[in-house]
């Protein structure tokens, strides 16, 4: 790798907005065969790695899930040189070891989106591609974002499945439990279409979950009603860990 690549890609979710200790920051907006990423790319460095940083919602958070151009995102990134993304995703924990503030680097996902641009074989005359996406998190990227928090100290559930919901709404009690009973730990609305894209477009992806609230109905207290300030306060508490995660993944 030479010290123009560039070794991560992150692409921040809800409350995740930058990415501190970036140094040297240069700003990019690119615009792809698939319009406008959701908005600026920031490339700078990170622990002496380059590292390029892209907030999914935009970074006054003005693109609700099922608006992004998750195309876009991941074209960008990738004209940009990443070949690996990470991406952080806020998330609602379902079943037991999924509470709040517990990060979890899941395995599997189950898609209950609809109506989103999945796939980049859209455009009349690309070829067809039929990918491979029985494990659709890139398992070398996991197993280093699992060994990178083991050595950084940092708690990190390994595996389970993130079921992706179409928002902007949270889901019903009745939604989390069918979820449930589907096999799903974790909830969230960007997980979908941006992993299978990743796949379609040959880049390393792994997602690291941050449990912002029981999802509804979910914990202790069946009637807690989720708010905004929970999930922020939340994903600030549960991302303490995260520079030195990053760090670690990158020196690996
Ligand atoms: N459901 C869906 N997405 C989420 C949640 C949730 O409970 N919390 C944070 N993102």
């Amino acid at each position: 790798m030479s010290d123009r690549d560039i070794a991560l890609a992150v692409i921040g979710g809800t409350g995740l907005y930058k990415l501190a200790d970036l140094q040297d920051v240069e700003t990019h907006q690119p615009v792809t065969q698939y319009g406008a990423a959701s908005g600026p790319i920031r490339i700078g460095t990170l622990a002496g790695h380059r590292v390029a940083f892209l907030a999914r919602h935009g970074e006054g958070h003005s693109l609700p899930p099922h608006k992004i151009n998750y195309r876009a995102n991941l074209a960008a990134l990738q004209a940009l040189g990443a070949r690996r993304v990470l991406a952080l995703n806020t998330v609602g924990g379902i079943t037991e070891r999924f509470g709040p503030r517990v990060l979890a680097c899941p395995d599997q996902l189950i898609d209950y989106t609809w109506g989103r641009i999945s796939t980049i074989c859209e455009e009349p005359g690309t070829e067809v591609l039929h990918v491979d996406f029985g494990e659709p998190y890139t398992r070398a990227l996991r197993e280093a974002v699992l060994a990178a928090a083991r050595g950084a100290g940092v708690d990190l559930v390994d595996g389970g499945c993130y079921g992706a919901t179409q928002g902007p709404r949270l889901e019903t009690r009745a939604e989390i439990a069918r979820l449930r009973r589907d096999g799903c730990d974790l909830v969230g609305m960007t997980g979908m279409p941006e992993a299978g894209l990743a796949r379609e477009m040959g880049l390393d992806y792994a997602c690291l979950g941050i449990v912002a609230n029981w999802a509804a109905g979910a914990g202790p207290d069946p009637d807690e009603v989720i708010t905004l300030q929970d999930v922020l306060d939340n994903v600030a508490a549960a991302s303490s860990g995260l520079p030195d995660l990053l760090r670690a993944l990158l020196a690996g």
